[in-house]
This record gives C-alpha cells, sequence and structure tokens, in this order.
C-alpha cells in the first residue's frame, strides 16, 4: 500500500515532534487535518490550561496570535511557535492600549447599529481614565498588552462566573460588545462595554435562526457568545465551542443548529455519529483560523518557526490577569 502526501506529511510532522520534544495544540476552529494531528484541542480556556500545565520543550500553537501569546505568557520558559505568522484575530486588534490602532474601521459592514459609541482612537487607557477604580475584564482574545493593563481576563466560557468573582458591582467589560452584553443579562453589575465585535459572529441576524428552525424544527440552536445579543436571547444554549461539544454529547436531543465558526461542526458530527449538526450560516468561517495547515505546522517544526515571545515587563502582568481568571473555579 503506497502512502498519500498527507500520510507522507504527517509522519514526518510526528517525526518532528518527537525530535523537538513538541506538543500540538489546535483550536476548535482550525482545519479537520490540523485537528487530527493535534495532541489537544479545545476552546480557549481549556488551551489556556493545558498551555500552563503540559510538559514539553516547544508548543506549536495552531491558532491566532493572541492564543500563541497567552502560551507564551503562562509557560515563558517554552518555545512556542505559531505557525501562520499573520494569523490573527480582527476583534483582538480592535482595542489598544494607549495608541491608535484601531481595526474596527476596517469592517464598516458589519457596523453595529447603534453606531460606535467610542471615536476610533479611543484606547484602553481612556475608558480606563472615565471610569477610575473600576475593574478591567479582559476577554481573552486580546493583545498581550492590552492583558497586561487589565484586573483579570474571561474566556467565552467563564465570562460571567468572573465577573461575579469580583467585588465591585461596576466593571469594564473589553473588547468584545457581544460577549459584554450576554454577561450584563446574565449578572446584576453594571457592565461598562467596549464596542468591539468578532466579524464572523457578528454577522449572524435573526432571520438566520428563524429560516434556520423553519428548515429543521426539531434542531436546538446552540450559539457563542460572540453573537449579537438578540441572537443570543433567541437561541436554546449559549456556550463556548467546547460548551457546545459537551452540551451536544449529553442533550437527549438528535439535531443541533451551530452558531459559531464553521470548524466546530468537524468535532461534533466526530463525537456524535447518530446526530446531525447544521451550520446557522455556511459563511461562519474565520479565515484567520483556517491559514494554518499541515504544510505550515511541518515548517513551523522543520525551521522551529515563528517563535511568540512575549517581553517580560508585559509578560509578568499579563500573566496576574491570565492566573487570576485560572484561579476561578
Ligand atoms: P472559544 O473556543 O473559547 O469559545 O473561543 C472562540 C473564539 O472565537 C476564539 O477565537
Ligand atoms: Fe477572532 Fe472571531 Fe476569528 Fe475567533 S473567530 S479568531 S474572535 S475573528
Amino acid at each position: 500500500m503506497t502512502m498519500t502526501d498527507k500520510e507522507i506529511l504527517c509522519e514526518q510532522i510526528l517525526k518532528l515532534k518527537e525530535k523537538r520534544n513538541a506538543i500540538i495544540l489546535a483550536h476548535n476552529y482550525q482545519r479537520e487535518e490540523v485537528q487530527d494531528i493535534a495532541d489537544y484541542t479545545g476552546d480557549s480556556l481549556e488551551l489556556s490550561r493545558n498551555a500552563a500545565s503540559i510538559k514539553c520543550d516547544v508548543i506549536v500553537f495552531c491558532g491566532v496570535n493572541f492564543m500563541a501569546e497567552s502560551a507564551s505568557i503562562l509557560s515563558p520558559d517554552k518555545i512556542v511557535l505559531l505557525p501562520e505568522i499573520n494569523a490573527g484575530c480582527p476583534m483582538a486588534d480592535m482595542i489598544t492600549v494607549g495608541s491608535a490602532r484601531n481595526l474596527r474601521a476596517q469592517f464598516p459592514g458589519y457596523e453595529y447599529k447603534g453606531g460606535y459609541k467610542y471615536p476610533a482612537d479611543f484606547t484602553l487607557r481612556d475608558i480606563k481614565k472615565l471610569h477610575p477604580g473600576v475593574p478591567v475584564v479582559t476577554y481573552v482574545n486580546t493583545t498581550a498588552d492590552v492583558k497586561a493593563e487589565s484586573d483579570i481576563c474571561c474566556t467565552s466560557a467563564n465570562g460571567v462566573k468572573i465577573v461575579e468573582s469580583l467585588g465591585s458591582d461596576k466593571v469594564i467589560c473589553v473588547p468584545d460588545r457581544n460577549l459584554s452584553a450576554w454577561i450584563a443579562k446574565n449578572t446584576k453589575k453594571q457592565v461598562i462595554a467596549w464596542d468591539g465585535f468578532c466579524h464572523v459572529h457578528d454577522r449572524v441576524i435573526p432571520d438566520d435562526i428563524v429560516n434556520a428552525r423553519k428548515d429543521h424544527p426539531d434542531a436546538l440552536v446552540l450559539a457563542h457568545p460572540e453573537c449579537r445579543i438578540e441572537i443570543l436571547e433567541m437561541a436554546d444554549h449559549v456556550t463556548s465551542t467546547s460548551g457546545m461539544l459537551r452540551f451536544a454529547k449529553s442533550s437527549e436531543a438528535r439535531e443541533f443548529i451551530i452558531g459559531t465558526e464553521t470548524g466546530l461542526l468537524y468535532k461534533l458530527r466526530a463525537d456524535n455519529p447518530d446526530k446531525t449538526f447544521y451550520p446557522l450560516r455556511k459563511d461562519m468561517v474565520c479565515p484567520n483560523m483556517k491559514k494554518t495547515t499541515l504544510k505550515s505546522v511541518f515548517h513551523a517544526l522543520d525551521t522551529m518557526t515563528y517563535k511568540i515571545k512575549v517581553p517580560e515587563e508585559i509578560r509578568v502582568p499579563a500573566k496576574r490577569a491570565l492566573d487570576r481568571m485560572l484561579e476561578v473555579k
């Protein structure tokens, strides 16, 4: 039996992985073949926990830049490789610490109907100045320097819990306005929200759910908290990507409409061969998450690129915010 090019590449990756004493982490949105070669797949919270506890010399992070940065923040003694250096997260770039480098303007098609609340050059420091002493809860989808200026981080899996864990009755939540709205709906605390968004989730409109339910009347709708609040209010269940995997497995329902990036469908289907999954919208595809291929994973391990290393003066305060999050049970 002859080996296919893909099998040869996978074998080469596994050999290199052993040689480098490396571990491959992949986010749930990665391409199928990348998820298959990974040692661990997961949501942002699970991958952060893995990065903090794993024993190895090298972590190959198949995801986007902020995820590799988080791994480097939590595991400074390990070499963290991001196979595709241009795999970024536009939402993460919608907030900066103190200089105006704001990507919101590049997504006019997804402009929020209420309009932006802050001028385009508004920064994290500006909003902190407006609300002195109010703790900053920062979604992990942010750059390391934004985390470094925050009190605590959160993920889509634990946002409400993190806000509830704080003593203050007012919090600043950055950068996702949709996650912030979801948190505000589920806490009595006052949430001061930034107005960033994920262009993949923010495009979902109520008609998408109405039509999907018409087509699949027995299916449950699962939505990611990066979707708009009106979508979250219509959904049957709101949770992170791994939360969806757990929910689908334990649910009695046989059909599900999935309101998140379509990469998650691969594992949902593999884990539940007797259940049926439909994407809420076929165009919920994150181009940045799809940049990593088996070839780029091979290239990363072969050439030991691209190394992601957060400078100590940012890493230490950023780690404090991530550690505080990881300590909340
Ligand atoms: P989770 O996998 O943590 O739910 O995050 C989704 C996401 O958008 C990561 O970019
Ligand atoms: Fe960023 Fe959205 Fe892509 Fe996640 S899915 S990496 S939040 S752009």
